[in-house]
């Protein structure tokens, strides 16, 4: 019988958590609620989406707090526990960018969902990812509450483990008149950090119960990885992490593609509204991992990339996004002050699939990091580059410099390769961890026909180097 979305199920026994239907069920070929909110990108709001940044709540705890792998399990965590450390490894999908706001994307969405349902469903016992973490814009346009079920309950209905999620500016861009209470982030936080697992009003007739993440912010620790989960805001670009009250880079001598008049005087905030939290969080994480030796992955999430490729000389046709120097150098400032560097930064946002190889001089020894670029999962695919004034920019090919991109000065940069990139299908990550590596694979959902091969990079943790 077809499920009928307006009628919701009852609350699980015990609030403990549900992350599956219990049958699975046929993909749908249609949204129950179409999204459309293209009546609502006017020139007003258009030129908010570069403004308009977002407050949000401190998250519960202490900022060195972990949400644990285990806890999200529920009843299950120390069986799933067991058996990651039988395995002597964890595994994992990252997914970015994933709904649809049109019928003519939404195969592709379902088809990204089922690809990363299906690889659950067919891995071994000792590859089986045991979680989900979604790297923001699960719900376009604008994180309603109407398109969660079409966009994220529905797609991954059958996806039985927990999935995480930091939100994406299309999780939390306030549209002007937005009545009190229906802003995207509560709605977010309604679903991903509520005080016990709940079926919400979102979830509809599905199972899936919401997220007990401690905020929009926050570490998840597993055996063998932890990741650092930041909230990098509302704007379409770039990402804002702080207030940006600190940063006294000189500004104004540099030439970024954002929209709004970068005036920054050391001392004044760029962005008043957005509180600090996440610096002090950043900080107490990073020192618990010195402070402890931890030896595992770390696994730095942020929805807006610190890298997105533009061609040289500017952003003359480049993509649709841009870079973030200045939430990097946020980063690259909480990363110096304690002395530890992630052994990976991954994000979403550009449609695309993008893999660097940033190289630091980090207390005394030569890091290299890789920066991911995945936000293909559904929503559209975009090409790096885009003709410009009908002038065509040519394609970037692969393991080509770009240091010219990397124009921070924070920590000591020695060079920036782009190694991959795929501009043509949808994809998701699988990403593993053991007690020495941590292996990232891009594995590509094309339109149609076979799928192109995946792209690893894996890292050594103890050497911080790239193989
Ligand atoms: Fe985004």
């Amino acid at each position: 019988m077809p499920r009928n979305p307006k009628v919701p199920v009852s609350q699980p026994l015990f609030a403990e958590p549900v992350f599956a239907e219990g049958i699975p069920t046929p993909d749908p070929s249609q949204f129950t609620v179409t999204p459309d909110d293209s009546a609502d990108y006017t020139s007003q709001v258009n030129a908010l989406l570069y403004t308009e940044v977002v407050s949000f709540p401190r998250a519960g705890g202490e900022a060195g707090d972990l949400f644990s792998l285990e806890r999200a399990w529920g009843p299950n965590g120390p069986a799933v526990i067991q058996s990651i450390n039988s395995a002597q490894s964890v595994t994992f999908h990252m997914v970015g960018d994933s709904g649809a706001t049109a019928q003519s994307t939404f195969p592709a969405m379902i088809k990204v969902s089922d690809a990363v349902t299906s690889d659950f469903h067919s891995a071994s016992a000792a590859n089986r990812p045991s979680f989900l973490f979604h790297l923001g814009d699960l719900v376009y346009n604008f994180g309603e509450s109407a398109y969660y079920y079409d966009e994220f309950y529905e797609p991954y209905r059958n996806y039985p483990a927990p999935i995480f999620a930091i939100p994406g500016n299309h999780d939390s861009f306030v549209l002007p008149n937005t009545p009190k209470g229906s802003e995207p982030l509560a709605i977010f936080q309604r679903n991903f950090c509520s005080a016990t697992p709940a079926v919400t009003v979102e979830a509809g007739s599905l199972h899936r119960t919401s997220i007990t993440q401690p905020g929009v912010y926050f570490a998840l620790d597993a055996p063998f990885v932890r990741i650092i989960g930041l909230f990098s805001n509302a704007l379409e670009d770039p990402g804002v992490i702080s207030s940006q009250t600190s940063i006294s880079t000189a500004k104004s001598n540099r030439t970024t593609k954002r929209k709004k008049t970068d005036n920054t005087t050391r001392g004044t905030p760029t962005w008043p509204v957005v509180p600090d939290y996440q610096l002090a969080f950043l900080t107490a994480q990073l020192e618990s991992i010195k402070n402890n030796d931890y030896r595992g992955a770390v696994i730095l999430a942020v929805h807006h990339p610190p890298f997105i490729y533009s061609p040289p000389g500017g952003g003359s046709g480049g993509g649709t996004h841009y870079s973030s120097p200045f939430m990097l150098a946020d980063i690259d400032t909480v990363c110096k002050n304690v002395g530890v560097y992630p052994h990976a930064i991954i994000s979403g946002h550009a449609h695309n699939y993008q893999r660097y190889t940033r190289k630091l001089q980090f207390n005394g020894r030569s890091y290299s990091v890789p920066f991911v670029v995945c936000g293909d999962g559904g929503h559209s695919v975009d090409t790096l580059v885009k003709p410009s004034f009908g002038k065509q920019t040519a394609e970037p090919g692969n393991d080509i410099n770009v240091s010219y991109m990397d124009t921070g000065a924070i920590v000591q940069s020695t060079g920036l390769t782009l190694n991959q990139h795929d501009d043509q299908d949808c994809g998701f990550l699988r990403v593993q961890a053991t007690a020495t590596a941590l292996t990232i694979t891009f594995n590509p959902v094309p339109k149609t026909g076979t799928a192109p091969k995946p792209d690893t990079v894996t890292v050594n943790l103890a050497a911080h180097t790239v193989g």
